[in-house]
């Protein structure tokens, strides 16, 4: 019975692992990791650094989404080097840390 128990946990987990990473959707938790490999030396969460503080960004989605698309002077464009989908969980992530601060 043991036994039986682990494979199908096993089973469970390699059909975790093998899940095509397109089948995602956006989500603000993987904003978050991107936020942190890619943005994070720029963009604090509550204060300027070379950017502005993430909960100081603009609100509307669309601008976010142009902006780090396209880049805008100092910022670089990230169109080339992400995905819609992670674009999208970067806005995503961004509302989200704007929601907490509450403005
Ligand atoms: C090399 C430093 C640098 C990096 C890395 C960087 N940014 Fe920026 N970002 C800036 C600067 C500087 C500005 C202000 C642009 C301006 O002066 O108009 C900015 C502006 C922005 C804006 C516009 C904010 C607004 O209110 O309009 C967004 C959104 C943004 N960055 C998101 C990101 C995201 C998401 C990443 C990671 C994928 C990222 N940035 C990585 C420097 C950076």
């Amino acid at each position: 019975m043991r036994r039986m128990t682990l494979m199908l946990a096993m089973a469970a987990a390699c059909a975790v692992l093998t899940a095509p990473a397109s089948a995602q959707a956006a989500s603000a938790a993987d904003g978050e990791k991107i936020y942190n490999k890619r943005c994070k030396m720029c963009h604090a969460l509550d204060r300027k650094k070379v950017g502005p503080a993430l909960k100081d960004m603009n609100r509307d989605p669309e601008v976010l989404r142009t902006t780090i698309t396209n880049g805008r002077r100092m910022m670089p464009a990230w169109g080339k080097k992400l995905s819609q989908d992670e674009i999208e969980s970067l806005v995503l992530f961004i509302q989200k840390v704007q929601a907490e601060a509450g403005k």
